[in-house]
């Protein structure tokens, strides 16, 4: 039996194998159950007993050979069938990574916090599951008022939970976190508080069950209405453009006292049909309010508003339906 020039053709086919399907048959010719290499084994049995051990082990060392030409080549030809067929051009121009923007949304929130900076205001935040005490009776709100009725507002059901004896709820407004705020901290308090609120609204094109809202409280000695007005004509000056007007309209809230109801004028609501549009609730804070977080009225002053920002963000751009913001619908985003 002749082994060496068996190993020589079956190393010339293996290390030819022009690719991998040719690779997997050569080895499958040589060194597969049927190969001829384990043939060669098979036949050590018809050789007389002395020639045997020398025979074995010609074999081993050249099937161990052929195992690592075998190797050798699959890593040659694996490598080769991962590069790239054609030459590449490096004179094409680079693929840009297209970048995103920030939802409208969040860019009208960052313009009206940044006004209200240039006026001393900090940011201040609270929780979106918050107590009815915070949400409803702490801002002087009776207990048959219709934003506490479960048609109006998400009770969470917290049965077993920590602090489940309070009634949870989704915040219907963020003026709970006025509250909030001055639970913890003493007058004078000047913050702005932008956040997501939920009310079990039917969406349509002026309604979504979830919007946000920009809340603003102000505490100080003697603090007036002519304050209030000052500081939202600036804030919407800024926003919104120098010609367009406000006025204060005489309204009901349970934590302001006297109330009232901002209505807004531009050439945009004039070319909606409308002279005045109404786009914020405020007021100057009630003294019941004051007495619930321990600030004594007959010292402390302020005022307090709160305003939708999805309506703002209609008004800047012009859009006329409230769902659009929350389609994420990436042809409508591009465009802010
Ligand atoms: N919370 C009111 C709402 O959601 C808006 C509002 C009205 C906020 C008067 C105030 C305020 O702070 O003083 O409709």
């Amino acid at each position: 039996m002749e082994i060496e020039p068996l190993k020589q053709a079956a190393l010339a086919e293996l290390r030819g194998a022009a690719d991998l399907a040719a690779l997997e048959r050569a080895k499958g010719t040589w060194l597969g159950p049927q190969g001829k290499f384990t043939a060669a084994m098979k036949q050590l049995g018809a050789l007389p007993r002395e020639e045997r051990p020398a025979a074995g082990k010609q074999i081993n060392q050249a099937k161990a050979e052929l195992e690592t030409a075998l190797s050798e080549r699959r890593a040659e030809l694996e490598l080769k069938s991962a590069l790239p067929k054609e030459a590449a051009d490096f004179t094409l121009p680079g693929r840009r990574r297209s970048l995103g923007k920030l939802h409208p949304l969040t860019q009208v929130t960052e313009d009206i916090v940044r006004s209200f900076r240039k006026l001393g205001f900090a940011v201040a935040d609270g929780p979106e599951v918050e107590d009815e005490y915070h949400c409803f009776d702490a801002l002087n709100t009776p207990v048959d008022h219709p934003a506490r009725d479960t048609q109006d507002t998400f009770y969470l059901n917290l049965a077993g939970a920590e602090g489940a004896d309070e009634k949870t709820l989704l915040r219907t407004h963020t003026s709970s976190v006025q509250i909030r705020v001055m639970e913890k901290q003493r007058p004078p308090v000047r913050i702005i508080v932008p956040g997501r609120v939920y009310r079990r609204d039917n969406p349509d094109a002026t309604h979504n069950p979830t919007f946000q809202q920009i809340e603003g409280l102000y505490v100080d000695r003697g603090v007036t209405v002519g304050d209030l007005k000052g500081t939202v004509e600036f804030v919407f000056k800024e926003l919104l453009g120098e010609e367009i007007k406000i006025r204060f309209r005489p309204h009901y809230f349970s934590y302001t006292e006297p109330s009232f109801e901002i209505d807004f004028s531009s050439a945009l609501t004039r070319k909606m049909g409308k002279e005045w549009l109404e786009i914020a609730g405020c007021g100057m804070v009630h003294p019941a309010v004051f007495e619930k977080v321990g600030y004594d009225p007959e010292i402390w002053t302020g005022w307090a508003f709160g305003f939708g920002i999805e309506r703002i963000a209609m008004i800047r751009y012009n859009i006329n339906d409230i769902r659009l913001f929350y389609e994420n619908d990436i042809r409508f985003l591009r465009q802010f």
